[in-house]
């Protein structure tokens, strides 16, 4: 069996894009939707916290019960119970039940879409190709897990057997971001699922809708409940969970600085805990696309946009700045501001939408922030976006000192900065200087430069004459390095090891003499 990609909706058919609408209307009839807490065969209700559509802040899209800190330990000793159930459980057996939950996905993928648009104002394009990565994933994962419990080839000698085997650690926190609704929570969760760990799920407090229909496709597909917990909530769950001396791995995506905290405090190894916990983190960027003089900007201009103000700008992987060569810095410049301008700022039900609103309040008032501090570097923005809804105007700035913090911090919006360098080698001093490292562009003619530059940049994904955002599961395995991750690529092969732990066995197979009984 091999993998492959689930193919996206072809969304210039106008009866899919009628079917997509009819499945938000349907949506819409049923907000808000009710997300319980599910812990062992327990489902809790009640009163929690809400999320809000982004477009239109008063339309509540799920009410979600809200877990405390002694959810998230009830929920790790159900997941104790879990995981020695499921863990049992034969590979085959395992890898059966997440290609049954992403035939599941499969089946709501417009319900799932649709709840995206509402929930995270993902505009329909992304929604969808959402949804279809939370499939791959399921899927990516199931295969690995069959590849994985092979074990490894290993070195033999006459006289002895050596077998590598990798079992599951035990519990897995998994604490996700929204801006991935479904994508992310389901591939932390399945990988840690596939490799045989019982997992706790703790999802963005902006999502707990998406989160919520992923764990039903789970346990619907079988996995027990015990084996998977839903712990809707805030920061302070996952920082129990983190804490927990029974947690085994940690799989969070999400910022820096949380994930730091994450790093720091699950290093921490009482007496009581009887193993170390792995952290797996992937986290924030500020990705640069470097333009070099001889660059077809026909490809660079549309690549560049779509990749800083695509979803607002909210997807780690977007471009926030940019190094041009100074030979073509004016024009480029020239060229992107026109294309900015034009960009269409709308809700992210409209099919037309290229920058939809930003997820929240607090996510407008810093991209205002930023631009704040760009100060006369700004040279265009697409001006006025609508009064309703958390928008911020896609901006464009260019010209400010390096160490300006709109060029060094990430801001996550749709905000774009251009810098002008002497040469790609300048421009790579640059990208070195950062602290972050996740993704990068360049657009280049000469392949002697997009060798000699992609052997010098020190970015986890790079991508060469194309845009920079869009990984797909298999194809372009994800994530960072430096203070943008410490997992190994999401969606590769490498990443399922994370979640399990190598046992070798050595075996003396020369007999002297045999047993009678
Ligand atoms: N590298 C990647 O693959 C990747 C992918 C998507 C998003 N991101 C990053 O995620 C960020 C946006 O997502 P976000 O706003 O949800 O991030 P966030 O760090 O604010 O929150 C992520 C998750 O951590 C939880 N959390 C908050 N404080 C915690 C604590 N002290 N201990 C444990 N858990 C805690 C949150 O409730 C949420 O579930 C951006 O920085 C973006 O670059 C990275």
């Amino acid at each position: 069996m091999s993998f492959r990609n689930e193919p996206i909706l072809e969304l210039r058919r106008a009866p899919l894009r009628e079917s997509l609408l009819e499945a938000l209307r349907s949506l819409d009839e049923r907000l808000p939707l009710s997300v319980p807490m599910l812990v062992g065969g327990d489902s809790a209700s009640g009163a929690g916290f809400e999320s809000t559509d982004p477009g239109r802040p008063q339309r509540v899209v799920a009410e979600a019960a809200r877990a405390t800190e002694a959810d998230a330990a009830a929920a790790v000793e159900a997941a104790q119970r879990g995981f020695r159930e499921w863990s049992a459980r034969p590979a085959a057996e395992r890898a059966e039940v997440l290609r049954r939950a992403a035939a599941r996905l499969r089946e709501r993928r417009l319900e799932l879409a649709a709840l995206q648009v509402r929930e995270c104002a993902k505009p329909w394009p992304e929604a969808d190709a959402d949804v279809c990565e939370a499939i791959d994933f399921l899927e990516y994962y199931a295969l690995e897990a069959l590849e994985l419990d092979r074990g490894r080839d290993i070195v033999q000698a006459p006289g002895e057997r050596n077998t590598m085997r990798y079992a599951p650690r035990g519990v897995a926190a998994v604490i996700a971001p929204w801006n991935f609704p479904l994508a992310i929570p389901c591939g932390m969760t399945a990988a840690a699922l596939a490799a045989g760990n019982a997992a706790v799920l703790k999802p963005a407090e902006q999502s707990p809708g998406s989160a919520g229909a992923l764990v039903d496709a789970l346990h619907e597909a079988g996995v027990p409940a015990d084996a998977l917990a839903l712990l809707p909530g805030f920061g302070e769950v996952g920082a129990a969970l983190v804490r927990d001396p029974r947690v085994h791995v940690i799989a969070f995506t999400g910022s820096a600085p949380v994930g730091l905290e994450i790093v720091r405090a699950s290093s921490e190894t009482p007496d009581r805990q009887p193993h170390v916990k792995r952290v797996v983190a992937e986290m924030g960027g500020k990705n640069c696309v470097l333009v070099d003089a001889d660059a077809d900007l026909d490809e660079a201009v549309p690549g560049i946009v779509h990749s800083a103000f695509g979803y607002a700008g909210q997807k780690c992987s977007a471009a926030a700045r940019v190094l041009v060569h100074e030979a073509i810095a004016d024009t480029l410049v020239e060229r992107l501001a026109g294309a900015v301008e034009v960009l269409r700022v709308g809700q992210a039900s409209e099919f037309a939408t290229e920058v939809p609103p930003v997820i929240e309040r607090e996510a407008q008032e810093r991209v205002l922030r930023y631009r704040d501090l760009a100060g006369d570097g700004v040279v265009a923005a697409a001006e006025p976006v609508p009064d309703e809804g958390w928008f911020a105007p896609p901006t464009l700035v260019s010209g400010l000192p390096e160490d300006s913090p709109v060029n060094r911090e990430e801001i996550f919006g749709p905000l774009l900065s251009v810098t002008a360098v002497r040469d790609l080698d300048h421009a790579a001093e640059v990208v070195d200087s950062l602290p972050f490292a996740l993704t990068g562009g360049l657009f280049s003619r000469s392949p002697a430069t997009v060798e000699r530059v992609a052997a010098r940049l020190p970015v986890g994904n790079l991508y060469v004459n194309r845009g920079i955002t869009g990984a797909m599961v298999g194809r372009q395995p994800f994530g960072g390095n430096r203070r943008s991750g410490i997992g190994s690529k999401a969606g590769g092969p490498d990443y399922l090891l994370q979640f399990v732990e190598p046992r070798v066995v050595t075996e003396n197979t020369m007999r002297h003499g045999i047993p009678v009984e």
